[in-house]
């Protein structure tokens, strides 16, 4: 069996392409250092699938530590999951962003160069486009100056894959940019789990709707946008979990020194109104929702264009909107 190194492996979007690696007969290999989850996720993931995953609880700037897995296991790809990720915190304290989000990405390459591993997928996200010029977003589309210093070390580390595979040191990498990733594991055993108040949408919905928080404010209803409110692409995680199984099958058929981009995204745009009407639908829960003010820095609207992953890796989700925001509830009524 394929043993896939997952860095970050028990976060949100890694643990469900655990499951999926899984699925798909392929070995996951989890390290973390929990600075962002918890081991519980491990056990979850055994009820699951049935299956005891190997977990190292660590950092992956450690190269020793990542020597080690690598010489206890023969891994044949990896997926840099590992991030630090609240786009508000890393204006505050850039640096901890930069040597995190950027200098695990180093060292990562640095070992595998030297246990000769060949394939990698690396978690990118649409922050890298800012506010298009035109939509939908194909990977074509020109990056913008970043927003923030996390988007930034987004950027810039996709910058040192494209200068890196062009040096040929034998290896295949997929960048995978995320759109925005919603839902939950259907048997609302693995989730997302934010701690302090939560900065995105979906879950604030569902924690004001389990009484957590008193309203949900809908940052804006004046834009240039069906209903004012402004439009993004949500995708499901267990889909988005997916396409990373997808661009293993894919890395596989390639030659050395091969450099790829993705969209991972529905291919449709949804206002935060009608995400809202998704999850009073779906849930039968009634929102308690105040229209505020604009917020500072928000893109107005962004979706993927997603001709190039259904057509070069075969990809296409299965979850619709609702599905999502049905999935997102029952994991926020399983936390209790
Ligand atoms: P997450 O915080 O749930 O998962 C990241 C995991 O990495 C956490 O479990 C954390 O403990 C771990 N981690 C962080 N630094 C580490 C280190 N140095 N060593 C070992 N483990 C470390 O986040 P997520 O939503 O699952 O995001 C996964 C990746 O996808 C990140 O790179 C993120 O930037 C990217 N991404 C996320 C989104 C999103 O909205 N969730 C969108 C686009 C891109
Ligand atoms: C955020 C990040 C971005 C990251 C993306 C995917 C910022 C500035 N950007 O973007 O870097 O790649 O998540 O995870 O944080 N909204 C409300 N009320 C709320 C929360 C959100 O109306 O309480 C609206 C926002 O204005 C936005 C939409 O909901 O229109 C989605 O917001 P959010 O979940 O924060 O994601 P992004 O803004 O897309």
């Amino acid at each position: 069996m394929k043993k896939i190194l997952i860095t970050g492996g028990a976060g949100y979007i890694g643990s469900h392409t655990a499951v999926e690696l899984w699925n798909a007969g392929m070995e996951p290999i989890i390290l973390d250092d929990l600075s962002n989850s918890n081991e519980e996720v491990l056990n979850r993931l055994r009820e699951i699938t049935g299956k005891e995953f190997v977990f190292y609880k660590g950092d992956c700037n450690d190269s020793s530590l990542l020597k080690k897995i690598c010489s206890e296991h023969q891994i044949e790809g990896v997926i840099h999951f590992a991030a630090f990720k609240a786009v508000g915190e890393s204006t505050q304290v850039p640096l901890k962003y930069y040597r995190n989000n950027v200098g695990s990405l180093l060292i990562l390459l640095e070992v595998m160069k030297e246990k000769g591993i060949r394939d990698l997928v690396f978690s990118s996200s649409c922050t890298v486009y800012g506010q298009p010029d035109i939509l939908p977003v194909t990977e074509a589309t020109p990056r913008k100056d970043a927003e923030s210093p996390y988007g930034n070390t987004k950027k810039i580390c996709e910058d040192i894959l494209v200068d890196y595979v062009k040096s040929k040191p034998g290896i295949r990498v997929i960048s995978l940019r995320y759109f925005n990733p919603v839902g939950a594991h259907p048997s609302s055993k693995i989730g997302e789990l934010p701690i302090g108040t939560p900065q995105n949408l979906v879950p604030f919905i569902t924690q004001t709707a389990a009484g957590i928080r008193e309203k949900l404010t809908v940052f804006g209803n004046d834009y240039d946008t069906p209903d004012g409110s402004c439009v993004r692409d949500y995708i499901h995680v267990v889909d988005l979990a997916d396409a990373h199984v997808k661009a293993f099958q894919y890395l596989a058929e390639q030659g050395s020194d091969f450099y790829e981009v993705f969209n991972v995204g529905t291919g449709n745009g949804n206002t935060v109104l009608e995400v809202i009407h998704a999850f009073e639908k779906v849930s039968g829960e009634k929102l308690n929702y105040v229209i505020g003010p604009r917020r500072p820095g928000d893109v107005v609207k962004t979706w993927a264009d997603t001709t190039k992953i259904n057509q070069v890796l075969g990809w296409y989700p299965k979850f619709s909107l609702e599905d999502s925001m049905r999935d997102s509830w029952n994991w926020q009524k399983s936390l209790g």
